[in-house]
Order: structure tokens, then sequence, then C-alpha cells
């Protein structure tokens, strides 16, 4: 077999052997040069159907398509060469039959060349996991949480906080892991329930509002840096960039208005005569 491609990219086995292991990077990303930054420092990009709001301004993930999916994952894929890049199943592209999801994860993975896809479920997905596994494509499992089921759950709220209600949640865990997933993002649960999780299954957990003991940790990458105007509790803005970018801006209009820009040093002059 030739090899054409000098990039060597972590891929879903290596992620899923990290299982106890040093703590798995993960952020999200949707463009070809925001990628390459996280590329330098993240195990996984997740190219989240997040985008939806984030890119679009859309209120929830549900009228995410699978070709804006395709395109962006296609662009990380450009900005990227060493994390592993997971491609978000949007709403209505998986769920109604496995059938129907082999066909949209095999779009992802041969129209962005990404290395694994991720989809929301637990119980309800874990014969389509199966199916996927069985068939050649990596898929990382999400839980708790779960923002496509928005119209159904009626509020994004935490998971596992009454007594008593752990039960179907770790059955959601137990059952993505039986059903071969590499690795399972747990979103937005009682911290205690995260940890449970995490020690109960053979698979790394990747934490978003779970619990510290995950073998791994996720954020969308614009809530972190402060460019999100509302963020849920468990992001921490590492950055706050919002300010920065707005003074920019601001700084940008006002010099095209008093004509300052573009200076000398910004236009081209005429080429001397030989
Ligand atoms: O779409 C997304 O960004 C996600 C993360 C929040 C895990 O699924």
């Amino acid at each position: 077999m030739s090899v054409q491609s000098q990039i060597r990219r972590k891929t879903a086995p290596e992620i899923r052997a990290r299982k106890g292991g040093d703590p798995i990077v993960m952020l999200t990303s949707y463009h070809a040069h925001t990628a390459s930054l996280v590329d330098r420092y993240c195990d996984v990009i997740l190219v989240g159907d997040s985008l939806g709001n984030v890119m679009h301004g859309f209120e929830t993930t549900v009228p995410v398509t699978l070709e804006m999916m395709i395109l962006q994952g296609h662009a990380v894929m450009r900005g990227s060469q060493h994390a592993l890049v997971v491609v978000d199943m949007p709403f209505g592209s998986y769920e109604a039959s496995k059938e129907q999801a082999f066909h949209s994860a095999a779009r992802i993975l041969k129209e962005t060349h990404c290395g694994a896809v991720k989809l929301e479920g637990g119980v309800r997905m874990a014969e389509t996991i199966a199916f996927l596994t069985e068939r050649g494509i990596p898929v990382m499992g999400h839980i708790g949480l779960t923002p496509q089921s928005i119209n159904t759950l009626g509020t994004f709220r935490a998971q596992g906080r009454e007594e008593g209600s752990w039960e179907p949640i770790e059955a959601d865990a137990r059952a993505v892991a039986d059903a071969g997933a590499f690795s399972v993002v747990v979103e937005a649960v009682a911290e205690p329930l995260g940890r449970k999780i995490t020690e109960a299954i053979p698979i790394p957990t990747i934490g978003i509002g779970a619990s510290a003991a995950c073998d791994g940790q996720v954020l969308v990458l614009e809530d972190m840096l402060g460019l999100s105007p509302r963020v849920p509790k468990f992001v921490k803005r590492f950055g706050n960039l919002g300010p920065g970018i707005e003074e920019a801006i601001k700084g940008y209009a006002e010099e095209v208005r008093s004509r300052a820009f573009p200076g000398p040093e910004h236009v081209y002059g005429m080429k001397s005569k030989v």
C-alpha cells in the first residue's frame, strides 16, 4: 500500500487507549485558522454542531444540516495536522435508522477525511453505534444533556441532580461503551455522577460540565475565549477577546472615516521604469 501523506494524526484507537491516563484535551473549531491554533495544543478537535449557535446565531442546534457540518469539517481538516478531528452528526441525519446513520456518517468521513463522528444518545442509539463501529466508523458518544433533544427536554438543564435520577444516565454510559464507542462526551451532569460514570466504564469520558475526574475535558472555543455573549455555568473563560475585537473594529471604522487608513505603507506605488 502506498502512503500519500506525511501528516501523522492521532487516531480514535489512540484516544480510546488513554482511559485512566493523561487527560484528553479537546476543543471545538469550525474554521481552518482556529483549527491550526487548537491543533498545537489539543488531542481532539470537535467540529461541533454548536456551530449552529456560534456561526449562524440559531437558538438551538436543531436547524444544523449535514452540509454545514461537512463544509466546516473539511475546513478544520485543512487547518489541522495532528489532532483527531471528530465531526458531529447533526439532528435528523442519524436517528431514523442505523442505515440512515451509516449513510450520513460515511458522507462525513468521505467528504471531510475526518477520523470519527459524534452522535447524541445512549441506550436509544446503542444499536446504531454498534452498526457504525462494526462497519469502520469510529463513534464518540454524547450523553447527559443532549442539546439536540431540546424540544422534548424543554430547557437546557443539568442532569442527574435529583436523588434517584442517576440510573438512566449510567445505563446510557454503559450502553454507549458496550456498543463500541471509542469515547463519550458527558455533558452537564451532577459532579459525583460524572465521577461515578468515569470509574464505571472502560472508555474515556470527556467532560463538559461533568467532573474533573473525567478522562478529558471539552469546551466550545468561542465560549472559553470570551467571545460568546451568554455561556453556561460550566464554562471557564480563559480569555476575554470580545472587548479587544470590538476595540479593533471601532479603531478601523474611525480610521476609515478619518482617511487615516490606508496609510502610505498600505498602498502600492508605481514601479520605476528601468
Ligand atoms: O456541539 C458541540 O460543540 C458539542 C460540545 C458542547 C461537546 O457537542
